[in-house]
């Protein structure tokens, strides 16, 4: 029998492979999803195979994850409590998909992962699994071995032979994709202490380090997806590449929070989100622009849902497809040009046009003008407040009696 194995060559998914054949007697077969990891990832090949794997498939997913995961995600608007953008939730079922994908082509019967049993990751790979190959038996070998610790780990691989990869003990441990790079443990799990920016960002300057000018770029979206910047066309990936850099150089993009865990408790993360925070800020500008009231507080509300969504692994629902309907709809007319200027980790509008605006300057103006007769106010107040005024009066009868 065949198992498919999510692969990083780190040290836990090393010891997965013959870890598995020993407990299980499986095939294994090796996945790594290169979802923009910026990790050479050939090398990978030679490593599975030493290790005991019987194959390996290095998948490119990036484009995928973009316009697949990352763009729904963007034109909902998704923030997780308010601040984190969601980079390693939306790439978990990315990867899973593809290894389900996998397993139908080899008849593999199970799956297998090397998320911990105290995270969200483990939640969002198997849910992924359970709904789009019911069928598939499911292996978590940390919810099961006796392996414990790092040392442990290093132990049962020296005793197998294992190549261990030369990774610092004290590392954060952090995943990296071409959204995002998030960093939890060490010195961070004490809420209280600041995170030491300048030893732990790997993607971006801190802002004290940023140039002291400013830097602009305009950023040209239909329906609510990014198409060109500064009039050039980009493929996603470039769109990506390009933002990531220039939001980089800048200072832009770091979240440092306190979130809440789906399994319950609190944990503290800081995330480098460059070329994303420019995206969701010039995307927000546009849909002020070209967005009616109603629809976007509407849709302020269906962002939340949205979040908790991709962040709980359910992002192949039933909901999240019908938020996703809903979404598409509003973002019609989100088409136009916004200007964002960057700032030693600011980053602010700086000018937004479109064809689709709904901003009048006729209607909006303080000088006289036609279509909005003041008079008209009048009324509107009195039966917009008609409810208040009739609540004040039957308190002041009560108090009175
Ligand atoms: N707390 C974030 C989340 O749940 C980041 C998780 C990082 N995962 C990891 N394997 N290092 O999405
Ligand atoms: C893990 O436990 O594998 C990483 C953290 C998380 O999934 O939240």
């Amino acid at each position: 029998e065949k198992v498919i194995l999510a692969y990083s060559g780190g040290l836990d998914t090393s010891i997965i492979i013959p870890w598995l054949k020993e407990n299980y007697d499986y095939e294994v077969i090796a996945m790594a999803g290169d979802v923009g990891q910026g990790e050479e990832l050939d090398p990978l090949n030679e490593k599975a195979i030493k290790t005991g794997a019987s194959k390996i498939y290095i998948e490119d997913l990036k484009e995928e994850f973009i316009t697949d995961f990352i763009y729904p995600t963007l034109k909902a608007g998704a923030v997780y409590e308010g601040k984190y953008l969601l980079g390693t939730s939306f790439a978990r079922p990315v990867i899973a998909k593809r290894m389900v994908e996998i397993a139908e082509k080899e008849g593999a019967t199970a799956i297998c992962h090397g998320a911990t049993g105290k995270g969200n990751d483990q939640v969002r790979f198997e849910l992924t699994v359970k709904a789009l190959a019911p069928h598939l038996k499911i292996i978590a070998p940390w919810r099961i071995w006796d392996i414990k610790s790092r040392e442990d780990a290093i132990d049962y691989a020296q005793a197998r032979n294992i190549p261990i990869p030369v990774t610092k003990k004290d590392n954060y441990s952090m995943d990296r994709n071409l959204w995002h790079l998030s960093h939890e443990g060490q010195d961070l799990e004490d809420p209280w202490n600041e995170p030491q920016y300048e030893k732990l960002l790997k993607l971006m300057v801190s802002p004290e380090k940023a140039p002291d000018r400013p830097a602009y770029v305009e950023l040209e979206f239909e329906k609510g997806i990014p198409k060109k910047i500064n009039g050039v066309e980009y493929s996603p990936i470039e769109t990506m590449n390009v933002l990531n850099k220039l939001a980089a150089e800048n200072g832009v993009g770091i979240v440092d929070m306190v979130e809440n865990r789906l399994v319950g408790m609190k944990s503290r993360g800081v995330y480098e989100t460059p070329g994303g925070t420019i995206l969701y800020a010039a995307h927000r500008e546009l849909e002020l622009l070209c967005i009616d009231r109603d629809t976007l507080h509407y849709k302020d509300i269906i962002s939340q849902r949205f979040a908790e969504l991709v962040y709980f692994g359910q992002w192949y629902t039933p909901l999240r497809e019908a938020l996703s309907a809903f979404v598409d709809v509003t973002q019609q007319t989100v088409t136009g040009t916004v200007r964002m200027k960057l700032y030693k980790g600011n980053c602010m509008p700086a000018g937004a046009k479109s064809p689709y605006s709904l901003y009048s300057e006729e209607l909006s103006t303080f000088g006289r003008d036609a279509v909005y007769n003041q008079k008209d106010a009048e009324g509107f107040i009195n039966l917009f407040g008609l409810p208040m005024k009739v609540r004040a009066l039957m308190l002041e009868n009560n108090k009175e009696k």
